[in-house]
């Protein structure tokens, strides 16, 4: 089967993702950090290049992402640019990037100049006025609801988000916010199954999980994860494609792709009920 990125052999961009969610063509994000594996991840078919802040414990050793700074992010973000043949690429906004719509716009705009074509933020609809002014701006932007990293400390802990009523309606509520102000993509992280769904129906533009639902238009997982390097006991979300593989690390990740576009990855045990 030829995947609409595959056939057409042109840049993947926003507009892209919404037309494969409405075609029901799931699509591919991983994060990279550097030139090389860019190159590779664009060769593979993969979709959407995260530059995330978890380059802050996969390639920096630190226990959290809080530590990333945006040099760092620009840094990343113009090595992954330079290797980058057809693949979206989208860059965190490192901790403290929404503090301000200020620094939010400062900080979003140092990426795009890198070679960034979107921004991630994490936060809920208390967000919305910072997405209508990165709007204004001209720049694209996913917001990553649920379990988002950079509020681990107020989490007490890496812990599925959404489990009471309570939150599972917060939750909703913000992602339709974050929608209303002009959103182009939400990414949802470790929210249970049924709660994605539920979002699913009352939201129209492209979702990405992890640790969410085979349901949503794409998923994401960190490259290093996938490859079975990263330090400590991989969470319940990930699958190791290397393991058991003759075939190498582009082997693996054409594997991913393959799972994610048929739909095979991921399965109930990579979800929470
Ligand atoms: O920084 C990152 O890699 C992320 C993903 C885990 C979604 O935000």
């Amino acid at each position: 089967m030829a995947y609409l990125s595959e056939a057409t052999r042109k840049p993947v961009t926003v507009a892209t993702l919404a037309k494969m969610k409405a075609a029901g063509e799931k699509f591919t994000v991983l994060t990279t950090y550097d030139a090389s594996f860019a190159t590779l991840l664009s060769r593979c078919g993969v979709d959407v290049i995260l530059v995330g802040d978890s380059l802050g414990m996969v390639l920096q050793g630190h226990d959290s992402t809080l530590p990333v700074s945006i040099d760092d992010m620009v840094y990343h973000v113009a090595c992954v640019q330079r290797g980058n043949e057809t693949t979206l690429i989208m860059a965190d906004l490192p901790f403290m990037g929404t503090a301000t719509i200020e620094q939010c716009l400062q900080w979003s705009g140092r990426l795009m100049a890198a070679g960034a074509h979107m921004v991630k933020i994490e936060g809920g609809g208390w967000l919305a006025d910072t997405v209508r002014a990165l709007k204004r701006c001209g720049i694209p932007v996913c917001a990553h609801l649920g379990l988002t990293p950079q509020s681990v400390n107020a989490f007490g802990g890496y812990r599925v988000q959404g489990r009471d009523d309570a939150q599972a309606q917060a939750i909703i509520a913000d992602a339709k916010a974050l929608e209303a102000a002009g959103a182009d993509v939400l990414l949802f992280e470790c929210i249970p199954r049924a709660l994605t769904k539920r979002i699913m129906a009352e939201v129209h533009i492209p979702v990405i999980g992890i640790g969410a639902a085979p349901e949503c238009d794409g998923q994401v997982l960190v490259l290093h994860d996938i490859l079975g390097v990263s330090p400590g006991k991989p969470a319940r979300f990930v699958k190791n494609f290397l393991a058991g593989r003759t075939d190498g690390v582009e082997g693996a990740v054409r594997a991913y792709v393959a799972a994610v576009k048929d739909g095979s990855f991921p399965a109930a045990e990579h979800c929470f009920e």
